[in-house]
């Protein structure tokens, strides 16, 4: 074979091979046609020993020209392969670099609300309470009436609220007191019980307000429990929350289901009672109301008239999880963002 010879059979294979491929349709063909050209002895090993008595100019075309025509014709090949369903589509591969840092699985943990609800829930545990949760939708009596807040009372106006559409005057429960009332009804004292949960007022949302809260709800009723009871049991628990040298001051309130009333502040944490923009310049910050369960409420349990005191407290979860952690608007609570969740 000369170089002309040579160059004309590149030309002839370069244009009929597509179509001579593409007419195959058997295994076997396929197989002949490859060691026709790609074979030990097959026209491109003959091609490739007449590459080196090419003229230099021409050599590293010719070459070129050669190989790529080779790579074609296996190219083709293999397409026809599997156009023929003789071989099965190529496999994605599953590559394994033991280099790579590991998968990481994401570890889910309990919302920071339910954090500070177990928190403080252990801490009244440990003072001997139980924990008792009731209902979300509740009865205009257990809200209201049985917490001697009678109908068309103003006081009602406090306690803004959601009622169902329903008969029987249903409605989301605007705080954990009803909790008292069903605690009370259920059972006798003593008793030393939490009741943790939701509640909801038609509030517009803002950094401090959300139509959806958190309360827990304190009760304490026995034979001779008094003022000073209630003082010592929020004494621990406020110091257990917010640490040892948090100060703590009643001050006298009105709530309708208690007598008397008194709203609780401790000693502002940012600023350690000197005074800054969290507390509003005055050092304290209020954290719940409180009070002497009034007798009316036990009235409307049917506990027997002078047979027991007691004293009951309520509190705002998101109030006291945004002053523990400093955060400073209600809806990162509700928005799930995990980048606000996960440091907690
Ligand atoms: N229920 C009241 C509220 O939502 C909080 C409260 C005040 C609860 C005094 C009490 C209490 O048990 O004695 O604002």
């Amino acid at each position: 074979m000369d170089f002309n010879a040579l160059v004309t059979q590149i030309e002839s294979v370069a244009q009929g091979i597509d179509t001579e491929i593409q007419n195959i349709s058997s295994d076997a063909d396929l197989e002949a046609v490859r060691i026709k050209y790609l074979g030990r002895k097959g026209l491109f090993a003959e091609f490739t020993s007449f590459i080196p008595s090419v003229p230099q100019e021409s050599r590293g075309k010719i070459g070129q020209k050669v190989n790529f025509l080779k790579d074609r014709i296996g190219v083709l090949l293999e397409e026809r392969k599997r156009q023929l369903g003789v071989v099965a589509p190529p496999q994605e591969k599953i590559s394994l670099d033991i280099s790579m840092p590991g998968m990481g699985q994401a570890v889910g943990r309990r919302h920071p609300l339910t954090q500070t609800i177990d928190e403080i829930c252990a801490i009244f545990v440990q003072m001997g309470f139980t924990v008792k949760e009731g209902p979300e939708i509740e009865t205009e009596f257990n809200n209201f009436t049985g917490l001697n807040i009678p109908l068309e009372h103003p006081s009602r106006d406090a306690f803004d609220t959601f009622y169902l559409e329903s008969k029987e005057r249903l409605l989301l429960r605007s705080h954990t007191s009803p909790g008292q009332v069903r605690v009370m009804k259920s059972r006798t004292p003593p008793l030393a019980v939490v009741v943790p949960g939701r509640v909801y007022r038609p509030d517009a949302v803002d950094a401090s307000h959300s139509f959806m809260f958190h309360q827990i709800e304190g009760l304490v009723v026995d034979r001779d429990i008094k003022f000073s009871d209630l003082k010592g049991t929020l004494e621990v628990f406020v110091k257990a929350v917010f640490g040892d040298d948090i100060a703590m001051r009643f001050r006298p309130h009105f709530f309708p289901f208690t007598e008397p009333s008194a709203e609780v502040d401790i000693s502002c944490i940012m600023c350690k009672g000197k005074g800054c923009s969290v507390c509003g310049r005055k050092g304290w910050l209020e954290i719940l109301g409180s009070g002497m369960i009034h007798p009316q409420v036990f009235a409307h349990v049917g506990y027997p008239s002078g047979a027991y005191t007691g004293f009951a407290f309520g509190l705002g979860i998101e109030r006291i999880a945004m002053l523990k952690y400093g955060i400073t608007d209600i809806r990162l609570f509700f928005e799930n963002d995990l980048r606000f969740l996960t440091q907690f």
